[in-house]
């Protein structure tokens, strides 16, 4: 483009909107060049860093959670162009998941900061100022499980036994039998923990509201939707039982040797900050999760994550 052509296409572009184009280029003759460190907001993201006790190493328990939050962010700004577009292709899906995979496999390869990456006794150490906080409390991790499938998808099997007593069950009931409850619900005594508790007034009925809005929108949904229309793809179905695999079993094992470097090695068992039954909880055998049902045979569900 020439700078006439340029100038013109400016003069257009406020003209359409009825605005003096004049008024945007004296602008733009003052604006300071940007920079950076602001456009990236450097400074910002580098105050946000706040332990709650001396020992060093939980700067870095600080931080590893931060970039989790922001891959965890990276997933939703993907999960939600899915649910907002109207007609999907293979094309656009194959594109999606792909970067889906390629943000999974960076906290499954990266999960060796948290695993190796601090002192043994210094994490224990500071771990108990921090309760009852936990990443059970990530409601990212919660967000793009709702984007991804469909709420019965999201119950385990005695969670599935509990709702057939239901005639039709709402949104609402999917939650109280959602698997995460498990964590901190306990049935017997119907109590639940501190963590669970603050959680749920947190964000319940912002899930609740998030189900509601994305109802026969999710990936999965999609997916029916477009195998109807023309079966899908092997290399697409490839991609997507990758993506179930990594979100839902790989990641969830590498965080539980995690846990049990800290919580249950050296003769010891110790309990969570958030309290859960965390050995049984945090395994994908029991919790069951799984995005796409339909890519898997009876054989491969009834085997969920047992060999590992
Ligand atoms: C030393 C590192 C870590 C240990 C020992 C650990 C331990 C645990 C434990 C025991 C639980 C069960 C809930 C409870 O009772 O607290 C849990 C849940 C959870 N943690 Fe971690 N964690 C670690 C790091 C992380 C990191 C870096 C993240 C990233 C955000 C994370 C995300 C989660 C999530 C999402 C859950 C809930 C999992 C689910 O419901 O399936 N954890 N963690």
């Amino acid at each position: 483009m020439t700078q006439e052509e340029i100038i013109k296409a400016i003069n257009e572009k406020y003209e359409n909107l009825d605005e003096n184009p004049d008024t945007y280029l004296k602008g733009l003759l003052q604006a300071k060049p940007i920079n950076y460190w602001d456009y990236i907001e450097v400074d910002t993201l580098l105050s946000l860093q706040k332990p709650r006790t001396n020992f060093k190493d939980e700067e870095i328990f600080i931080i590893y959670h931060q970039i989790t939050e922001l891959t965890l962010k990276l997933m939703v700004h993907e999960l939600e162009q899915i649910i907002e577009e109207p007609n999907i292709t293979e094309e656009f899906v194959q594109i999606k998941i792909h970067r889906l995979n390629r943000y999974t496999s960076m906290l499954i390869n990266s999960f060796s900061v948290m695993s190796e990456g601090m002192d043994y006794d210094d994490y224990n150490a500071f771990r108990s100022t921090l309760t009852p906080a936990s990443g059970f409390q990530s409601a990212q991790f919660r967000f793009i499980e709702i984007y991804c499938t469909r709420l019965k998808n999201l119950i385990n099997q005695e969670g599935i036994e509990r709702l057939s007593a239901l005639e039709k069950p709402k949104i609402e009931d999917y939650f109280e039998h959602i698997y995460w409850k498990d964590a901190g619900h306990n049935r017997k005594t119907e109590t639940k923990t501190l963590t669970l508790r603050q959680f749920e007034e947190k964000y319940l009925s912002k899930f609740i509201h998030l189900a509601n809005e994305v109802k026969g929108k999710t990936l999965e949904d999609k997916l029916i939707q477009l195998h109807t229309e023309k079966p899908i793809s092997g290399e697409l179905k490839k991609l997507l039982r990758e993506f179930d695999i990594l979100y839902n079993v790989t990641f969830p094992l590498v965080h539980l040797s995690t846990a049990k470097h800290y919580l249950n090695s050296k003769g010891e068992s110790k309990a969570a900050t958030g309290g859960s039954e965390w050995q049984k909880y945090l395994h994908p055998k029991f919790q069951q999760r799984k995005f796409f049902p339909m890519l898997w045979t009876e054989e491969e569900k009834e085997h969920w994550a047992k060999k590992e």
